[in-house]
């Protein structure tokens, strides 16, 4: 069993990896492997062509995207992780999830999710729940924490004397390894997730 962590910060060791190694100690120490994968600052994003319907794929092959496509296919959880800009997920994680995303999402459907934030002061819940929507229209059970899974700091010092940050990443990782962990003993034991019926698109206009 392995979860699959993305890192969308520009800093691939800074407060967002920070925030979630820890996270990946309290799932490996739950007994279930993890992967770290820094998305890169320059990501592409989506120009909306729909080509990914037909071939599971991006179009667009010279970031991480169609590598963590593959990741998460084989992954049975997933964490994102967010340096919150202006109160919200940088932008570059947006269009890097915005790829990742659009129309694969059945393929993720039932692997438990968790997004994580990182900010000097504000806009961690607004960026905390925007990134949660990825999860919750592609029927991905959120796994929860004792808090909103936010740590403050603007450097990866600062974030290590976070205490509460620090304990919301670790409840965050066992959550994470337990829930991944009962979803494989469900199914080894016939209890497979439900099947999802054929979406109905109504465009709002009926
Ligand atoms: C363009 C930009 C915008 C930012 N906007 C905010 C913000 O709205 N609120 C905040 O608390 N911190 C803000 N910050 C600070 C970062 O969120 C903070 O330093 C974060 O922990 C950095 O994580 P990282 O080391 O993984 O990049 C901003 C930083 C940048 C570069």
């Amino acid at each position: 069993m392995k979860v699959l962590l993305i890192n969308g910060s520009p800093h691939p060791h800074g407060c967002t990896f920070t925030a979630l190694s820890e996270v990946a100690r309290a799932i490996e120490a739950g007994g279930v492997e993890t992967h770290i994968v820094h998305t890169g600052s320059r990501v592409q994003g989506c120009v909306a062509c729909g080509k990914c319907r037909e071939t599971g794929l991006c179009v667009f092959s010279d970031d991480r995207v169609n590598e963590c496509i593959r990741l998460l296919k084989e992954s049975d959880g997933l964490v994102v992780g967010a340096p919150v800009h202006y109160a919200g997920p940088s932008a570059a994680l947006c269009a890097f999830l915005d790829r990742l995303f659009y129309g694969k999402a059945g393929a993720y459907a039932y692997k438990p999710a968790a997004a994580v934030v990182s900010c000097r002061r504000g806009g961690a819940s607004a960026s905390f729940d925007r990134l949660n929507k990825y999860f919750t229209i592609s029927a991905m059970p959120v796994v929860a924490s004792t808090y909103w899974n936010e740590v403050h700091g603007n450097r990866p010092e600062e974030v290590l004397q976070d205490a509460e940050g620090l304990h919301t990443m670790r409840v965050l990782g066992a959550s994470m390894a337990w829930m991944v962990k009962a979803f494989a003993l469900a199914r080894q034991h016939g209890l497979p997730p439900p099947p999802i019926e054929p979406k109905v698109m109504t465009n709002f206009i009926r």
